[in-house]
């Protein structure tokens, strides 16, 4: 098997099968995927290919350890927590070649997204030992209510291909940390890297001589397929879940049938506020990390400029320059600053969003265009006056292009901000503190980057609202998805 921008040392130890009752297994359908390098659309591997009857061994599996699991000490759960930080951190060089190989992000930002992965496992270690719980004297006098944190159970974890480590590592430590077995099905594209650390984890929960069927995981390309029956079982109590506002719908449809407890982390359409008493050289630098991680490819990137009229052109103009000095290549040639998009589909998308804001008007001050190499590429793109009704203010454009739009004042700003069905996250710089606290109060959204471009962060609560979603993750209530509470009278 061909594993070009692989390390040989790296793919050796890449698991291709489904983890299950922690031992590594064929698919019981007995096909394989192909996995591609978006940067050069080569294989890098083919993935067994778990059906239906797999994903409900994977759900038995971690069944049959629930309460073995949730009997185990905090304090364990916690030092395997730990274990597991320092053995992705020791690997982490691998594992970003893994990132890029599978993802396409550049090699830099893939080490980072391994270490802000790697920071969930030691935020949860720390959280497994201070799980929340209450005893207090009933108003009335006439007994005591103990309130205890009890793990919700089983737990199907279905996680993109935009962060192929952080995603796992955002769902799976507060999970293992809480006392909930899981099952995790991986992105299609992206499955590699999961592979290679659940192995990481099995080891541990070996080493540590915890039951290692607390992880599982079963890669498909049929999700729908084999996720249905799992989330109709009674023996499933959690579905976490990061991707599309349209995927989530029909997961929370299906999972009201068997009362599950969800988080859905789902789509974004972040507004960049440039306000006209901004650093304009910082917000221009914030807005490269907000819009470029990952060449646009994430729920956080910013979808809209909207920026002061008095300052559109300094800003445009400056961050046009910016986006003219990033480097477009495979992730891991050295240089590279913009990677690859995931796939053929993702570049029609953004060729489409583009022609649609010029054919409204829009002015492109740089990209606007394919490169013309082999691979899943867009140039990094930015477009000036462009029409509030385009494409590409309207829609999440998951792409690296950066709409220009403008506004008269701060009363028009925020209509223009919360002009959107979605709340994920969204960005502003200004100097002023009375207009920072009026956005926070009335921006709708459920995370606010002030004069930053980077808001995630493993001790954190993640998470939006309207239709980006439900639940948060990250921070101390990262863990509560997976607890419920048992009230006791006494
Ligand atoms: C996402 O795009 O879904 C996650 C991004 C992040 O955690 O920063």
């Amino acid at each position: 098997m061909p594993t070009p921008h692989l390390p040989p040392t790296v793919a050796a130890h890449v698991p291709t099968g489904l983890l299950i009752g922690g031992s590594w297994q064929r698919a019981s359908t007995g096909r394989t995927f192909a996995v591609e390098d978006p940067a050069t659309t080569e294989v890098l591997f083919d993935v067994e290919d778990a059906g239906p009857a797999d994903g409900l061994a994977a759900l038995t599996a971690a069944a049959d350890v629930a309460d073995e699991w949730a009997a185990v000490a905090p304090r364990a759960r916690a030092e395997l927590l730990r274990s597991v930080f320092d053995a992705l951190t020791a690997r982490s060089e691998d594992v970003a070649a893994l990132v890029t190989a599978e993802g396409g992000k550049p090699l830099a930002e893939a080490r980072a997204e391994v270490a802000y992965a790697a920071e969930y496992l030691r935020w949860y270690s720390e959280q497994a030992v201070r799980l929340p719980g209450l005893a207090r004297t009933a108003p009335a006098g006439t007994h005591h209510q103990l309130v205890l944190s009890r793990p919700v159970g089983p737990a199907l974890l279905i996680t993109p291909w935009n962060f192929p480590i952080a995603m796992i590592t955002r769902k799976v430590a507060p999970a293992l940390a809480a006392g909930c077995p899981v099952v995790i099905k991986p992105a299609q594209l992206t499955p590699l890297t999961t592979a290679y650390f659940a192995e990481i984890v099995r080891a541990e929960l070996e080493a540590h001589g915890l039951p290692t069927g607390v992880i599982n995981v079963v890669p498909t390309s049929s999700s729908s397929t084999l996720t249905a029956p799992v989330i109709a079982d009674p023996r499933l109590r959690k579905l976490s879940f990061t991707g599309s506002t349209e995927v989530g719908r029909v997961l929370l449809r299906s999972s009201a049938e068997n009362i599950l407890r969800t988080s859905m982390e789902l789509g974004g359409n972040a507004p960049f506020l440039v306000f006209e008493d901004a650093d304009i050289p910082a917000a221009v630098e914030g807005a490269l990390a907000a819009k470029m991680r990952n060449a646009g490819q994430t729920c956080v990137a910013a979808n809209r400029f909207l920026v002061h009229e008095s300052v559109a052109d300094e800003f445009g103009n400056a961050l046009a320059a910016r986006f003219r000095g990033l480097v477009v290549g495979h992730g891991a040639d050295a240089g590279t600053t913009v990677g690859p998009l995931i796939e053929a589909a993702a570049v029609d998308n953004v060729e489409r969003v583009v022609a649609d804001a010029v054919d409204r008007g829009a002015r492109v001050l740089v990209g606007g265009e394919r490169p013309q190499r082999a691979g899943h590429f867009f140039a990094p793109t930015v477009l000036a006056d462009v029409a509030p009704d385009a494409l590409a203010i309207r829609e999440e454009t998951f792409g690296p292009v950066a709409p220009l739009t403008t506004f008269g004042d701060e009363r028009e700003a925020l209509e223009l901000a919360n002009a959107s069905e979605f709340g994920l996250v969204a960005y502003a710089y200004t100097r002023d503190v009375g207009r920072v606290m009026r956005l926070a109060e009335q921006v709708e959204t459920g995370m606010l980057g002030i004069n930053r471009g980077l808001v995630s962060d493993a001790s954190a609560p993640f998470g939006g609202v309207k239709w980006s979603g439900l639940g948060r993750e990250g921070g101390e209530a990262g863990i509560e998805e997976y607890l419920e509470q048992r009230y006791i009278a006494l």
